[in-house]
């Protein structure tokens, strides 16, 4: 029976030098940056440690096993099999996207994305200069989903490439196979370039529900990009490496024709580590899962508990909280008010959308004392 991973112990987690733990005084409790709290999978830690002991500490060059972990990863995962011959490294999500833009794109083409959204897409979009169009999700009682109809009269007047979070942060959910294959149906039509972030497919709690959007059409396939990492699922953030995935011959010779150097820019042990999770983690993915399925479940329970009119909806993957926190009279800037009075950082939802001031989003990839500890802080400024 496959063992849940737990955290590590807050004074562990104090001695790390990620961003998440060195942004904040030592009596703040930090839960925005969306790292997790867990110990790296056994199979991950060797493959680094094995590096260290040959001081093997050079740049990355070519790295086929990391494309073939991934292709029967996500074989294993989602009965999918990309062709490795049609995968490419980036140094992270952020450079991938932004550096398959500056190919694709030119300043001032329209680029769309769906708030409210993990923010750093706003900040990729204005990077290339290129003109953003929000087409924000459609919302009823925090179930979200593409507005389709939206969505084609935007395309139709014109934009080149839709960025889609797929699985959607911070809001949790996940795209169904019938709303991807109208996305591509409709990118076809009106030629749109859709780059599908897929960073948290892996965290999906029912394997069957994420849908690689490569996966699920011709059409997909002609229009589409992946850029995806292990970097979330396993908590290898820091160590730089991401893929860059199409199907289409077209698309293909585009990425082929961006700087060789895309790839030295990434880092060798990235690539290690990242083929290492893929190919002999599987386990350590599913004990983090259920660790996060109870805690998604946990953070229902504290809510109902102590603060009933917070609203929440159980997020389909992650372990992000995307809470409405407008009850509770915590004016303008909520996250801020919690930060100064509770000493609990928790990212502001005005990051992910200008019309989501009300809202949260809570990271409970971590144990459960700390998550009750967040609530017991948050109980005593209301
Ligand atoms: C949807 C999404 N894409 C990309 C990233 C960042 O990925 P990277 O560190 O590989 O740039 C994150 C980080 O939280 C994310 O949530």
């Amino acid at each position: 029976m496959t063992k849940p991973v737990r955290a590590l112990e807050l004074d562990e987690l104090r001695k790390r030098k990620s961003s998440k733990w060195r942004q904040y005084p030592s009596d703040v409790l930090p839960l925005p940056v969306a790292e997790m709290d867990f110990p790296i999978a056994p199979a991950v830690k060797a493959s680094l440690q094995d590096m260290l002991d040959r001081s093997d500490t050079g740049y990355l060059g070519a790295f086929p096993e990391l494309f073939e972990a991934f292709s029967k990863f996500s074989k294993r995962q989602w009965n999918w099999q990309p062709d490795t011959t049609q995968i490419r490294i980036a140094t992270d999500v952020g450079v991938g996207i932004v550096e398959v833009m500056r190919t694709l794109i030119k300043a001032g083409d329209k680029v769309m994305l769906n708030s409210p959204v993990y923010e750093n897409i706003w900040k990729w979009i204005s990077e290339v200069k290129a003109t953003l169009v929000n087409v924000p999700l459609a919302e009823n009682e925090l179930n979200y989903k593409l507005d389709l109809d939206a969505i084609e009269r935007e395309y139709a007047n014109g934009i080149k490439l839709h960025i889609l979070c797929n699985p959607h942060n911070p809001v949790g959910i996940i795209y169904t196979r019938s709303e991807l294959e109208k996305i591509a149906t409709l990118a076809k039509m009106y030629g749109v370039i859709i780059l599908s972030d897929e960073i948290h497919g892996p965290l999906t709690y029912n394997k069957k529900q994420f849908y690689p959007f490569l996966s699920v059409s011709d059409d997909a396939k002609e229009v589409g990009i992946i850029i995806t990492s292990a970097s979330k699922s396993f908590n290898l953030a820091g160590l730089k490496c991401a893929l860059i995935i199409t199907e289409s011959a077209m698309l293909k010779e585009k990425i082929n024709s961006m700087p060789p150097a895309l790839t030295w820019r990434a880092s060798l042990f990235g690539a290690v580590a990242s083929t290492a999770a893929y190919s002999e983690s599987d386990e350590w993915l599913d004990g983090v899962l259920i660790t996060l399925n109870e805690n998604r479940n946990l953070i229902k329970k504290l809510i109902d508990s102590k603060i009933p009119t917070i609203k929440y909806r159980i997020p389909d993957f992650g372990y992000l909280a995307w809470l409405d926190v407008s009850s509770l009279g915590l004016g303008s800037d909520p996250a801020g008010q919690i930060l100064q009075r509770s000493k609990l950082a928790l990212n502001a939802g005005i990051l992910y959308g200008p019309k989501h001031s009300n809202f949260v989003r809570f990271n409970f990839g971590t144990s459960e004392e700390i998550i009750n500890q967040a609530f017991d802080r948050l109980v005593k400024i209301l």
